[in-house]
């Protein structure tokens, strides 16, 4: 883990940088400017399954009784409904095959919000959500999280709907980004590829990896 994230996180309990070599190895290969489309976009996926991995590592099990070919045994199995993935549109979706393929019944929120380029404000367009939100663990999903504005207003919705229980998981963040969520929303945690220096006066992440979805939908 970088020295920046260790000296950052002290002051962030709530903040998990997952720092796994392949995460790492991976995520540098989508900040390289001359990667394709094709190749980001495969890459968020594959990234996605990985940090899926890392942010249901506490998830409760319970005993249950099978038999094998052999002998009856208990194994043991998530606790508890399926969990909620809930992608920011539009780069958000990018996580969502990916982790789909490791919980392939857990069900969909999409939250439609995009940040005004000039306010920097996050403007919501479309939410639809299973109505159970109170009962099931939910993970926000969305690659960047720069002033954090799209996380807390995606939160806030979701929590307005009765989500009790939240993550937050993307693949860069600001520390301005973190500190922002943290405050407004201090019971919800973050897992994190990386967290990157600062940002610039666009509000962009640097170094970070430009604009998330316009490369993977190459758009501009
Ligand atoms: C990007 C990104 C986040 C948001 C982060 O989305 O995917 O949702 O910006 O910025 P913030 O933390 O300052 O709010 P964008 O607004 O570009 O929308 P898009 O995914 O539809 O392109
Ligand atoms: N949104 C992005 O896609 N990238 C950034 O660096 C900041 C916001």
């Amino acid at each position: 883990m970088a020295r920046e994230a260790k000296e950052f996180m002290g002051m962030a309990a709530n903040v998990t940088v997952v720092d796994h070599p392949l995460v790492q190895h991976k995520l540098t290969l989508m900040r390289d400017v001359t990667r394709s489309t094709k190749g980001f976009r495969e890459l968020l996926n594959e990234i996605g399954m990985l940090l899926a991995y890392e942010v249901t590592r506490d998830l409760p099990l319970e005993p249950v009784t099978i038999e094998t070919p052999l002998v009856e045994m208990e194994g043991r199995r998530i606790a508890g409904k399926k969990l909620v993935l809930a992608p920011i549109l539009r780069a958000g979706v990018g996580f969502l095959d990916g982790m789909l393929s490791l919980m392939p019944a857990a069900r969909v929120a999409h939250v439609g919000i995009y940040r005004d380029p000039e306010t920097l404000q996050a403007v919501e367009y479309y939410f639809k959500s299973p109505s159970d939100l109170a009962d099931r663990t939910v993970l926000v999903l969305d690659p960047m999280l720069a002033t954090a504005n799209s996380a807390v207003a995606a939160i806030e919705q979701l929590k307005r709907r009765g989500a009790l229980d939240l993550r937050f998981v993307c693949l860069l963040a600001a520390p301005e980004g973190i500190a922002h969520l943290q405050q407004a929303h201090p019971d919800v945690p973050v897992w994190t590829a990386a967290i990157d220096s600062h940002l610039n006066d666009h509000s962009y992440i640097v170094p970070g990896l430009g604009d998330a979805g316009d490369r993977m939908y190459g758009t501009r």
